[in-house]
């Protein structure tokens, strides 16, 4: 899909919060059979944080979203469109209750689950609302309690994930301003479903059996394979889509699953390792909240600045991916 409309979305404000508590690889070690050395090697990870008993997605949510309103200078929006794959509850969508704690009441808000690519999938969704005229100004939230999906007997599993929430305010604006998103490119393969997955607590296994666990299983080699190919598909497109050669890239900003499959894609598009993004060290997997929180924090430290050409992309299940391009705008972060 090449995205044309005279109508850009247009970045505008972004923000971020961890929940405090934190699962170390000495934590893990402590009750699982694994060590620093194996987790640091086959997934770049070193620390996770995650949500305290009591605390949930739109905790997070509203922590994100306020400081990116902040950022934005704004305390307006017409739309709260949350990515989350750990709604609140499985019925009704979170969104509506982030939008009012926000102070928000009465807006456009609903939850998009796309898991791993659903910011990038919600950035096409904010396009779309800013395209027809229904909104003006769009908060987009990316905010996950995933560790509440893992198993904690599951070494592998519990070695990847964890809680935190990304946001950012786009508005209206020209296509040719920094900070307007220029292609965007999404897809998905429900033939690869059974990868990662809750089999039980929906609506076809309400309740888990021997057979079908109610936390997340996953099969890891094939989501790596499937994410290093599909990534790199759709950065291509999303770049070719907007007449930058690979080459002219100045940030590449994925989804962080594993510091081997950002390492994958980056060598399959030729982006030198200095040019790619990674939080994953400190945070882990964050699925929807991954590319938020990155850009916040890439921001923060100066590490984006106006002008660069940057590249986002995720994979995640479902399965399904995405790709954008934007230049990066001039923006304040908020601690
Ligand atoms: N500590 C120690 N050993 C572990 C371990 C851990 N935390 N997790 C798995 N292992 C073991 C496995 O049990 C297996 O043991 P075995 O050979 O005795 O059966 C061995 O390590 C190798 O497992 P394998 O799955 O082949 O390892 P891998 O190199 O593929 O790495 C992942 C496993 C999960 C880290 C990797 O496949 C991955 O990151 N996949 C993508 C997952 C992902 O990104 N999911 C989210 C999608 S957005």
């Amino acid at each position: 899909m090449t995205y044309r409309s005279p109508r850009a979305a247009v970045l505008t404000g972004l923000g971020s919060w961890l929940p405090p508590d934190t699962v170390t690889n000495a934590d893990l070690e402590a009750t699982l059979d694994t060590n620093d050395a194996w987790i640091r090697s086959r997934t770049g990870i070193a620390n996770r944080h995650r949500v305290s008993p009591g605390m949930s997605t739109s905790d997070l949510a509203v922590e994100a979203g306020l400081r990116a309103l902040k950022s934005a200078r704004s305390d307006q929006a017409d739309a709260v469109v949350l990515a989350t794959s750990t709604p609140d509850e499985l019925c009704p969508a979170t969104a509506p209750d982030v939008a009012s704690r926000i102070g928000l009441p009465g807006v456009a808000a609903f939850d998009v689950s796309a898991v791993c690519a659903g910011f990038v999938y919600g950035l096409a969704t904010a396009a779309g609302l800013i395209a027809t005229g229904v909104a003006e100004r769009v908060l987009l939230i990316g905010a996950e309690a995933f560790t509440t999906l893992v198993d904690p007997a599951d070494r592998t599993t519990a070695a990847i994930f964890g809680d935190g929430a990304g946001a950012v305010v786009l508005r209206a604006g020209d296509p040719d301003e920094p900070g307007a998103l220029i292609s965007l490119v999404l897809g998905s393969d429900g033939g690869g479903s059974e990868l990662l997955t809750v089999p039980a607590g929906g609506a076809r296994r309400r309740e888990p059996t021997e057979h079908h666990s109610r936390y997340l299983t996953m099969q890891g080699r094939e989501i790596f394979r499937f994410a290093v190919r599909h990534m790199t598909s759709a950065c291509r497109t999303a770049a070719e889509q907007t007449g930058w050669p690979l080459s002219d890239i100045d940030r590449l900003v994925a989804h962080q699953a594993n510091a081997r499959i950002s390492n994958a894609l980056g060598d399959a598009l030729g982006v030198p390792p200095e040019s790619r993004a990674s939080n994953i060290e400190h945070v882990g997997n964050t699925a929807s909240a991954s590319i938020p929180l990155l850009l916040d924090e890439d921001n923060a430290s100066g590490a984006l600045t106006e002008g660069q050409r940057v590249l986002i992309t995720a994979f995640g299940g479902g399965l399904a991916w995405g790709a954008a391009t934007l230049v990066w705008p001039s923006l304040t972060s908020v601690a």
